[in-house]
């Protein structure tokens, strides 16, 4: 497939050494539940500190097409009044969710349990992904659905005119597909129970909370219980978004591997279901200190210091893989300028992503002379140690944001330039990144 019309290659040269403060942008996970819930609610709700980026952008629009009023106040500053629970009106027009993958199926779990038809699609990479996962459980509420096969983009989805509750369990580890099914039990009479056997993030059961709905969590043999009473009248909410660790880790990981650097990064999110890749850091060995902890509308919140530092390779838990699945691509560019073998597993998820990551990552690391070995699901890095990655190379980005960012990256610590084909997709969740590596001294052009 090709997207050579509107690609934007970039290329990232060695940094002599960064320096200064990286504001980085809201958090995506957040930014696109408190649009969904802020618009299932009764009255106004106030977000500040938005992602805005295409991807929340493109769930601002469904949501107002689903009838919300949703509204820009100023920077990252959005209210949206609410239709109730059950209150979404039919679009008139398809909702094309664009590149994001967390928008069309919390945006299918959303409308669910209300009887109106939807038609989905999204960007090239959103039409090849699974979406199957999401309609198995909606299927059960008694959503249906007529799309291509296998359950791919473009499919129109119809709510349920009487929803049933149900009780599932989750069969991957998915955030997705576990807030999908809680915000259809929104609106099933009743109790909706979701067991998830490996915890993922928690934003979607928190934000319920917040907005008055009666959630509770309960650790099982077989996992977390979540049990949510359906048909709740959701009170609007002041949503003060953090900034994304997800998006915190490639100045983060830019600072520890660019020698000579030392890089402030604050008021990150740091949610313990999202911290897994700074945990993985410190194991190998990062100068990363988390100043000033504290709390901020109800997750925890830290200002990081980076400085560049000698990394050696880890092995990293497997059982640590939900909490970190976004930030691989980056660990596996960091672990290039490591110190021996970076081992990953249980890590199979990251081949239904933007891109399949694991090949995109091994092609594009081997490309720029770091051997890496690749599994069905996992691979490990092997480290050329600090400042010794050849680089030189072009890297297919595969409309991924997170490849695409991860490759500039490894560019400011290597030997030759890096280049990737095309870094239009990183507006989907960090539109500012190059104007920000910039500012910290980076050359990226
Ligand atoms: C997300 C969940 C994760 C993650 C994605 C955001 C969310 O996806 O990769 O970027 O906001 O719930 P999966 O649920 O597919 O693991």
């Amino acid at each position: 497939m090709s997207h050579a019309a509107d690609s934007t290659p970039a290329t990232a040269r060695r940094a002599a050494g960064l320096a200064g403060t990286a504001e980085v942008p809201g958090d995506k996970s957040v930014s696109h539940r408190a649009l969904i819930l802020g618009a299932l609610a009764v009255g106004e709700t106030r977000i500040t500190g938005l992602l805005e980026g295409e991807d929340v952008l493109g769930t601002a629009r469904a949501m107002q097409a689903f009838g919300a009023e949703v509204a820009r106040s100023g920077d990252g500053a959005w209210t949206v009044h609410g239709v109730s629970v059950g209150g979404l009106a039919e679009p008139e027009d398809i909702v094309d969710c664009g590149n994001a993958g967390t928008g069309v199926r919390l945006l299918m779990g959303t409308m669910a349990t209300t009887p109106v038809s939807a038609t989905f699609t999204g960007d090239a990479s959103l039409r090849r992904r699974p979406v199957g996962r999401i309609l198995d459980p909606l299927a059960l509420f008694g959503a249906r659905w007529a799309g291509r096969a296998g359950g791919l983009l473009p499919l129109t989805l119809t709510g349920a005119a009487n929803p049933m509750p149900v009780e599932y369990t989750l069969p991957m580890a998915s955030a997705q597909v576990k807030s999908a099914v809680l915000l259809a039990g929104l609106n099933a009479p009743g109790e909706t129970v979701v067991i998830e056997p490996v915890p993922t993030r928690d934003h979607t059961e928190r934000m319920l909370r917040g907005f008055g709905a009666e959630l509770t969590v309960e650790n099982l043999a077989e996992g977390r219980a979540i049990r949510l009473i359906g048909q709740p009248e959701l009170a609007p909410q002041a949503i003060a978004v953090p900034r994304d660790p997800s998006s915190a880790a490639f100045p983060v990981a830019a600072a520890l591997i660019a020698e000579g650097s030392e890089v402030l990064v604050p008021g990150i999110g740091l949610n313990p279901t999202r911290a897994g890749f700074y945990d993985t850091l410190a194991d190998m060995g990062a100068d990363l200190v988390h100043e000033n902890p504290r709390e901020e509308g109800g997750e925890p919140v830290a200002d990081l210091r980076a400085r560049f530092s000698a990394l050696k390779g880890v092995e990293v838990p497997p059982e640590r893989a939900a909490s970190m699945i976004d930030e691989y691509p980056i660990l596996a560019a960091v672990a290039a300028c490591a110190e021996g073998d970076t081992v990953m597993r249980g890590i199979g998820e990251l081949r239904v992503k933007e891109s399949d990551r694991i090949a995109a990552m091994a092609a594009g690391l081997r490309a720029n002379g770091v051997a890496v070995t690749e599994e069905p699901d996992g691979m490990t890095v092997h480290g050329r140690g600090a400042g010794a990655v050849p680089g030189g190379a072009t890297v297919a980005t595969h409309l991924d944001h997170r490849i695409a960012m991860a490759f500039l990256v490894l560019g400011l610590a290597s030997r030759e330039t890096v280049t990737i084909d095309d870094g239009a997709p990183i507006a989907t969740s960090f539109p500012c990144f190059v104007a920000m590596m910039r500012g910290l001294g980076a050359e990226i052009g």
